[in-house]
């Protein structure tokens, strides 16, 4: 299992941040971006650098992603020259809006792979906007490299026209955030939720995450460093879940050899189903230790 929980946004022209955020064994998956958080006079200095550091970075986490400009902008072409180099294990493709995009995408990086042998890029996708979200089944299905959908809670929240002072941005956009698990999930790929903007807000964060991880999404986007550990924490299984979790497939593995299908256990009924999220959680807990 290679679930991303925490995925940081780390600006690409930042060759402070881009080591630092390299170095944080900690971190799931580091998104060094040349999109909407460097300005487009610094492109071409996040390119260049992101092009020389990635082959350099060798550790195994974090896992090294750069979101790179929409794929129907005209800065896509370059910023794939740059970044599709061996060292890069995928690219987040933001606003997306239909499976052609990602189809168009993954020529152009297959054919820069045969170039530079970069090898296996995988896909983190962004829906950003409402007809983005409409089709966001298609959208995570149209290629084997999609490994997941992320959500773009700010650029979602400015296409429908909300205001800017949104603190529970979360709430309003609760359906939206469920919709995108669900079209994951149909897809089998994983899910990530949007930012929690407010760095020294801890508490929010953690309220956050926990309904992120309620909806069911697999991991969370984060800006700042601090953010990390409060994100594994909430997406990995604790002591107490792994260890009811292996009581209750001990019991129902139990009844099942005394040819019994379901069973009550600590006064909830078991069956199939709370089996096999039961296994899940085993599963996760194990992977992440
Ligand atoms: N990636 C890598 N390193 C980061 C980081 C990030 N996203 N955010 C902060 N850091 C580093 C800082 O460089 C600093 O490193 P140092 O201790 O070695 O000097 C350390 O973490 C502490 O940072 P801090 O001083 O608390 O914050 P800051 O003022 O340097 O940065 C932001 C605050 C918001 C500017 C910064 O977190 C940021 O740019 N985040 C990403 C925003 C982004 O990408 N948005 C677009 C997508 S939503
Ligand atoms: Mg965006």
């Amino acid at each position: 299992m290679d679930i991303a929980r925490s995925l940081m946004f780390v600006p690409g022209h930042r060759a402070k941040m881009v080591d630092k955020a390299g170095g944080l064994g900690t971190l799931d998956l580091a998104m060094f971006d040349i999109e909407d958080g460097v300005p487009p006079a610094e492109k071409d200095t996040a390119r260049a650098l992101l092009g020389a550091k990635l082959p350099t970075m060798t550790a195994a986490r974090p896992r090294r992603f750069v979101r790179v400009n929409a794929v129907k902008s005209d800065r896509f072409a370059r910023d794939v020259a740059a970044v599709v180099v061996p060292g890069v294990e995928g690219l987040a493709l933001p606003k997306v809006e239909s499976a052609d995009e990602v189809r168009d995408a993954e020529r152009d990086v297959a054919e820069r792979e045969r170039e530079t042998g970069a090898k296996g890029t995988t896909f983190i996708v962004a829906i950003e906007s409402a007809i983005g979200l409409l089709r966001a089944y298609e959208i995570a299905a149209a290629s084997p490299r999609v490994m997941g959908l992320m959500f773009g809670a700010e650029d979602f929240a400015n296409d429908l026209g909300l205001p800017t002072d949104r603190r529970g941005a979360a709430r309003e956009l609760a359906q939206a955030r469920a919709q995108i698990v669900f079209a994951a999930t149909a897809a089998h790929v994983q899910s990530y939720d949007g930012v929690w903007p407010e760095i020294a807000d801890l508490d929010g964060l953690r309220r956050d995450s926990v309904q992120s991880r309620e909806l069911g999404f697999t991991g969370k986007t984060l800006i700042h460093p601090g953010q990390i550990e409060t994100i594994n924490a909430v997406f990995t299984p604790s002591d107490a879940d792994v260890d009811l979790a292996r009581k209750v497939v001990a019991a129902f593995e139990e009844a099942v050899r005394r040819g019994e299908g379901a069973i009550a256990f600590g006064g909830q009924l078991i069956d199939l189903p709370i089996v096999e999220r039961a296994r899940r959680v085993i599963a996760l807990y194990e992977a992440t230790r």
